[in-house]
C-alpha cells in the first residue's frame, strides 16, 4: 500500500509545480469519499486558482469529478439529442427557452441544471417557480419523459458527479469560482456524465459573469472543448455578452414569465436572439443543414406556437400547472409590492454592474446566501434598457417586485447604483463574441 500526504499535493500546487493525473485524482477522490477535509481542499482549491491547472491535470480534474458518480448513456433516445449549459450569468433563462424549442425542432433535450450561485441565477430555481413542478426525477422518468415530449429539465441527481457538489459548495464559500480550470472541469464533468450526441456551451463574459473578459472567456471556452475533445465529444461554445442581464427579469417567476412571453411570440430582444442562435446551432450539427435554414427552422417553431406547445408538455410531465404556458401572470406566484424604478439622471446607458443587480435580486430572496436558505420565487428585478439606449430622467425603466417597501426601496437603489449613464452616445456591445468549436 503506497502512503501519500494530500499535503503534498497542495503543497506542489502551492509552489508552482505540476501533479501527475494520478496526484489529482488521488485527491480529489479522496476528497468526493470524504477522506479529505473541507480545510485541505480548500487550501487544494484556492492553489488551482492562483497557479492554474495545465490541460494535463485539468483532465485529470474533470475525470475525478466524473469518477465520483453515475452516468446516463441516453443510447435509448432515438433521435439526436443535445444538452446546453451556461457558465451562469444574470437574467438567464436560455434554457428554458431552448430546451423545448430544441424538441419542438424534433431533438431530444436532457438537461441537468443547478440552483442559483453567488450573484447567478439558476435554471431550477426558476423552473421551481411553476406550483406543483417537480425537478427530483429518476433516470427512468428522464428517458421516460425525453421520449414522450422531447425534453425535460431536472435538478444535478446526488447520484451524478456529486464531487462537484462537494466542490462548488467548498468554491463558493472560499472565494474559489472564477478560475478557468476549475470552472471547465466542473461543467465538463457534468455535461461528460450525460451521452448527448452535441453539448452546446453558454460561456458568459462581463460584468456578471464569472469571468469578466472576453479572453478569459475564450479561454475557459477552449478549455472546456479541449477537455470535451479528449473525450470523444462533440461540443460548441458560444462566448457571449453578460456585460448587462440576458433577459429584461432577474428573478425567478419573473424569469420564467420572460421565458413564457418569448415562447408566445410577445417578448423580442436578446434573450429571444441567445435562444434562437442556440437551437439553430442545434438543428444544424443534427441535421448537417445551413445555417440560414437552421436559423429559419428555429424561428418558425418558435413563431408557429410548437415551442410554447413543447413547453406546456414539458411542465405538465413534471406535475406542475401547465396554464402557466397560456396565462403565466394568473398563475405564477406575485409579490405584494411592485415598486416602479425611475431613472435619476438623464444620458446614454453606457455600463451595468450586472453582478449587483444579481445581488439587490438574491437579497430581495430571489436568491441564497447560505446553501439552505429558502428561495422567494416572487421577487426580482425587472430592467427594461440594455446598454447604448437613452434614458430620461424620471422615466420609469422597471419594477422591483418585493415583501415589502423597505426592500423594494432598497433594491431600486441598489438598481439605480449600478447604472453608468453618461452624456454622449455609446455603442451597444455584441451578443455573441464568438463560436468556438472543437470535438
Ligand atoms: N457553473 C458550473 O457548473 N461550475 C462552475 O464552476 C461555474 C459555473
Amino acid at each position: 500500500v503506497s502512503v501519500w500526504d494530500p499535503r503534498d499535493v497542495i503543497a506542489t500546487k502551492r509552489d508552482g509545480g505540476t501533479l501527475a493525473p494520478a496526484e489529482v485524482e488521488r485527491f480529489v477522490g479522496g476528497f468526493a469519499r470524504n477522506e479529505i477535509g473541507d480545510g485541505p481542499a480548500a487550501a487544494f482549491l484556492m492553489a488551482c486558482l492562483l497557479n492554474g491547472l495545465d490541460e494535463q491535470e485539468t483532465l485529470a480534474m474533470t475525470r475525478s469529478i466524473l469518477g465520483s458518480g453515475a452516468t446516463i448513456g441516453l443510447e435509448a433516445i432515438d433521435r439526436p439529442t443535445v444538452d446546453k449549459h451556461s457558465t451562469g450569468g444574470v437574467g438567464d433563462g436560455v434554457s428554458l427557452i431552448f430546451a423545448p424549442l430544441a424538441a419542438a425542432l424534433g431533438l431530444g433535450v436532457v438537461k441537468l441544471s443547478g440552483r442559483g450561485l453567488g450573484h447567478t441565477g439558476g435554471t431550477l430555481d426558476k423552473l421551481a417557480a411553476i406550483p406543483g413542478l417537480r425537478t427530483d426525477l429518476a433516470v427512468e422518468e428522464l428517458e421516460r419523459q425525453v421520449l414522450e415530449v422531447g425534453c425535460v429539465i431536472a435538478a444535478q441527481s446526488p447520484a451524478i458527479v456529486p464531487a462537484d457538489r462537494a466542490l462548488y459548495a467548498l468554491r463558493d464559500a472560499t472565494a474559489t469560482v472564477p478560475s478557468v480550470p476549475l470552472i471547465a472541469s466542473s461543467v465538463m464533468a457534468k455535461k461528460l456524465a450525460i451521452g448527448s450526441d452535441l453539448i452546446l456551451l453558454d460561456v458568459k463574459a462581463g460584468s456578471g459573469a464569472f469571468m469578466a473578459s472576453v479572453a478569459d472567456a475564450m479561454a475557459l471556452g477552449e478549455a472546456c472543448l479541449a477537455i470535451a475533445g479528449h473525450a470523444g465529444r462533440r461540443c460548441e461554445a458560444a462566448v457571449t455578452d453578460m456585460s448587462q442581464p440576458l433577459g429584461h427579469a432577474v428573478g425567478n417567476a419573473l424569469d420564467v414569465g420572460e421565458a413564457i412571453a418569448v415562447l408566445q411570440g410577445e417578448e423580442h430582444g436578446r434573450l429571444r436572439d441567445l435562444a434562437l442562435a442556440f437551437a439553430a446551432r442545434a438543428v444544424m450539427a443534427a441535421e448537417r443543414i445551413p445555417p440560414d435554414q437552421a436559423a429559419h427552422r428555429a424561428e418558425r417553431s418558435l413563431e408557429d406556437g410548437s415551442a410554447l406547445e413543447r413547453f406546456r408538455a414539458m411542465v405538465a410531465s413534471q406535475g406542475g400547472d401547465g396554464r402557466v404556458a397560456d396565462d403565466p401572470a394568473g398563475i405564477l406566484p406575485r409579490a405584494p409590492v411592485v415598486t416602479p424604478i425611475r431613472a435619476d439622471r438623464s444620458g446614454w446607458l453606457s455600463g451595468i454592474r450586472t453582478d449587483e443587480i444579481g445581488r439587490a435580486s438574491g437579497a430581495l430572496g430571489a436568491g441564497r446566501v447560505r446553501p439552505d436558505d429558502a428561495i422567494d420565487p416572487a421577487v426580482g428585478i425587472v430592467l427594461r434598457p440594455t446598454i447604448g439606449e437613452r434614458i430620461e430622467y424620471g422615466e420609469p425603466i422597471g419594477d422591483v417586485h418585493a415583501r415589502s417597501h423597505d426592500d423594494a426601496g432598497a433594491a431600486v437603489r441598489r438598481t439605480l447604483a449600478a447604472l453608468t449613464i453618461v452624456e454622449g452616445p455609446v455603442a451597444a456591445p455584441p451578443l455573441v463574441h464568438a463560436w468556438l468549436e472543437g470535438g
